[in-house]
């Protein structure tokens, strides 16, 4: 299939992009997170193109994409009062919530489930597509299933050019990461089921509270219930193992210096890339941020590297900090060990 590029988001772009959605066609898009691979959620057989360009298991819903907050009873059957409180305070932005699904929104939309994750990003580009298809869009980040979600256009290119109808390029993703995905737990209770953009102390600081799904920061044992299937899954891993090494920042330095060998790589803070012979920036150590856009960059770089092992440096856990650890820890299998016990 040949994909059109559109390098500009013009009147003409967005309308032929919202005309190939409306068809069933799939168009890649930016938004303020990751890119996201849409299609129209109303036709079940659009939605399926989405699965089978990314190779996506069966089991794991979608996010419906809106551009207005009315568009949201296109999708759920209803919205809590104390979620709406949510959405009045963080949309458009990096938040999804789960909520009852709307009856003839598509099975596979929820991968059967009788809830559907709804988010409204933020990006010029997202809202402007999704008002000229005229129907909420489906978007999963826009990689091949395993691989780390697009930050930016060679990304989506990397994945997915000749598979689907067009990609609109949109420059860099100013977050880097996927949307806190948040289970309401009634009464001003939420779940935290994916870390991102809006963290734990922007929910708390307005008198929620909130819980951390277990599997956000630990493994999964087989035959364990989960909130989100999407926890299931094996996620973001370079061709190379990658291990998070532990301790104090200048000893971790040390004792992977004295380990590595040529085809070692290491992904470090900007503070200490020029301690290493090979290594990739993983930000700043004290701006979490810079990490979040920094992480998935550098994942996809080591697998050009002639590279066959990853030392990971370790992200602190507050703030955005916790949505790098989970995507880190995931890309490292959970593999964490301590400076002193590398050998
Ligand atoms: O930032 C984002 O959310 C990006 C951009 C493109 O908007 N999209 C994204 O979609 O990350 P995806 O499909 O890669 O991740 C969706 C996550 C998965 O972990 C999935 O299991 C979970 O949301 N999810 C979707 N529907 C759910 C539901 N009804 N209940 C629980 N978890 C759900
Ligand atoms: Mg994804």
């Amino acid at each position: 299939m040949n994909t059109l590029l559109f390098k500009n988001a013009d009147n003409d772009a967005l309308s032929q992009c919202g005309e190939l959605l409306r068809q069933g066609e799939l168009v890649c898009f930016p938004t303020e997170t990751v890119y996201g691979l849409g299609a129209n959620a109303l036709n079940a057989e659009a939605v399926s193109k989405i699965f089978k360009t990314k190779n996506r298991p069966a089991d794991n819903p979608l996010i419906a994409h809106i551009s207005d907050f009315d568009m949201i009873h296109q999708v759920a059957l209803s919205i809590p009062d104390d979620m709406k409180e949510l959405t009045d305070r963080f949309w458009p932005g990096p938040l999804t919530i789960v909520l009852p699904r709307k009856k003839d929104l598509p099975d596979i939309v929820s991968a059967g489930l009788d809830t559907v994750a709804v988010r409204c990003p933020d990006h010029p580009i997202a809202t402007a597509l999704i008002r000229a298809a005229g129907v909420p869009i489906v978007a999963p980040s826009a990689n091949l299933s395993g691989r780390p979600s697009p930050t930016c256009l060679a990304h989506c290119q990397e994945d997915l050019t000749g598979k689907i109808a067009a990609i609109i390029d949109g420059g860099e993703c100013s977050i880097g990461v996927e949307s806190t995905v948040l289970l309401p737990l009634g009464d001003r209770k939420v779940k935290i089921l994916r870390p991102g953009g809006i963290t734990v102390d922007m929910l708390q600081d307005i008198g929620f509270d909130v819980e951390v799904d277990p599997a956000v920061l630990n493994p999964v044992k087989e035959g364990q219930k989960v909130s989100s299937p999407g926890m299931l899954h094996r996620h973001y891993a370079p061709k190379a193992p990658l291990t998070i090494v532990r301790g104090e920042f200048e000893q971790v330095c040390d004792t992977i210096l004295k380990t590595m060998d040529e085809e070692t790589w290491v992904l470090a803070f900007e503070e200490y890339l020029d301690r290493f012979p090979r290594a990739v920036s993983f930000g700043s150590k004290s701006d979490p941020l810079s990490q979040s856009q920094a992480l998935f960059r550098a994942l996809r770089e080591f697998d050009r590297l002639p590279c066959n092992k990853i030392y990971a440096m370790e992200p602190a856990e507050d703030g955005m900090g916790l949505a790098v650890r989970n995507r880190l820890l995931r890309a490292a299998s959970f593999q964490i060990i301590d400076a002193e016990d590398l050998k």
